[in-house]
């Protein structure tokens, strides 16, 4: 009863802003001018889908060679066919919820040609079904947080991400909703698991990583965090079902939800020193409740966290 209730009011507090008459208000229904993005490297994770298949075939369009990532082969030869230019559509097949997987991709040839300008860690699950990966890891954890960290440390460390590029994680407004933890963030006891609380940590830890990463690597290469309001995907139709149907008329399209990422790395602002997460190409606070802003751990405590786990 409780926990409907905080949905509820989680729900009608960012409704107006959240949904696509969010968008409308603050973008507009105008389409903007065509970024050109010729002769740029992109790395796209979760790309057959929703929102990172909005980002992918427009980027494509827009000139740039797009690398992939996803599980499946067939959606991957799908995308590849529905792009302007399948020339610059590389697929590459790999299941982001495996270090295993994610450690292989800086070696493949097609990641080695030239450094990424743009790397968009946009693949994310809600899972409502405790899994574990093979390699032990809560999967959700796995795909939305640790395996980011992984790809993007080890990207960097081979020198394969543009000095001047950039890295546009995509987090979610349901971040709102929780503290920076640890421990609980990988939960690998099924009894204890609740996939929209595990969701929502995983994608507050992102926008404490983004901050870490600006410090660490002082702007070569920026990172900004976005996400993307509520978009009618299969990840939504899949996780929540009930929400999708209630909210239906007043979900974003995948091409909407994908517009504030088009336009960071078309625009390259500045990162804030303090941090904050765009929306709709503006930068929003990271907190909305006060709450959420006491937490006994700090993002260096995240990092060396995710290193520890990133080492097993
Ligand atoms: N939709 C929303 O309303 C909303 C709101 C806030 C934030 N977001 C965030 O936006 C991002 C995209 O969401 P979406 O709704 O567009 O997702 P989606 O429709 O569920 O698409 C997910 C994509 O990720 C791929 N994928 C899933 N698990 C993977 C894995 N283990 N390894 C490699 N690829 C994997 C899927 O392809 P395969 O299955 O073939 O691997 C697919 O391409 C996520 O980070 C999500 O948290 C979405």
């Amino acid at each position: 009863m409780f926990r409907s209730l905080a949905s509820l009011f989680f729900y009608a507090r960012f409704v107006r802003s959240f949904s696509a008459l969010g968008y409308r208000r603050a973008v507009g229904d105008e389409d903007a001018p065509a970024p050109d993005f010729s002769g740029q490297t992109w790395l796209v994770t979760g790309a057959t889908g929703g929102i990172g298949r909005a980002i992918a075939l427009q980027a494509n369009r827009a000139g740039a060679r797009v690398l992939t990532v996803a599980r499946s082969k067939d959606r991957l030869k799908a995308l590849k066919a529905a792009a302007d230019t399948p020339g610059r559509m590389v697929p590459l097949a790999a299941d982001l919820a495996l270090l295993a997987d994610i450690r292989r991709l800086p070696s493949k040839r097609s990641v080695q040609t030239r450094p990424v300008d743009v790397l968009v860690n946009n693949v994310g699950v809600l899972l409502n079904d405790h899994q574990l990966t093979e390699e032990g890891l809560e999967a959700s954890f796995a795909t939305n947080l640790l395996g980011p960290f992984v790809l993007t440390e080890e990207l960097q460390a081979a020198g394969l991400l543009a000095a001047d590029g950039v890295i546009i994680n995509v987090s979610s407004g349901g971040m709102y909703g929780s503290p920076l933890k640890l421990e609980p963030m990988n939960c690998t006891n099924p009894d204890r698991f609740d996939g929209m609380t595990a969701y929502a940590m995983h994608k507050r830890a992102m926008v404490e990583l983004t901050r870490c990463w600006n410090d660490h690597w002082q702007g070569a290469p920026m990172a900004h965090v976005m996400h993307p309001g509520w978009v009618d995907t299969q990840g939504v139709r899949t996780a929540l079902p009930v929400f999708r149907k209630t909210l239906q008329r007043v979900l974003r399209t995948p091409e909407q939800g994908a517009d504030t990422v088009l336009w960071l790395a078309a625009q390259r602002p500045t990162p804030a020193p303090e941090g904050g997460i765009w929306l709709d190409r503006s930068l929003q606070p990271e907190h909305e409740f006060s709450w959420t802003r006491r937490s006994p751990h700090t993002a260096e405590d995240l990092v060396a966290y995710l290193q520890r786990l990133a080492q097993r």
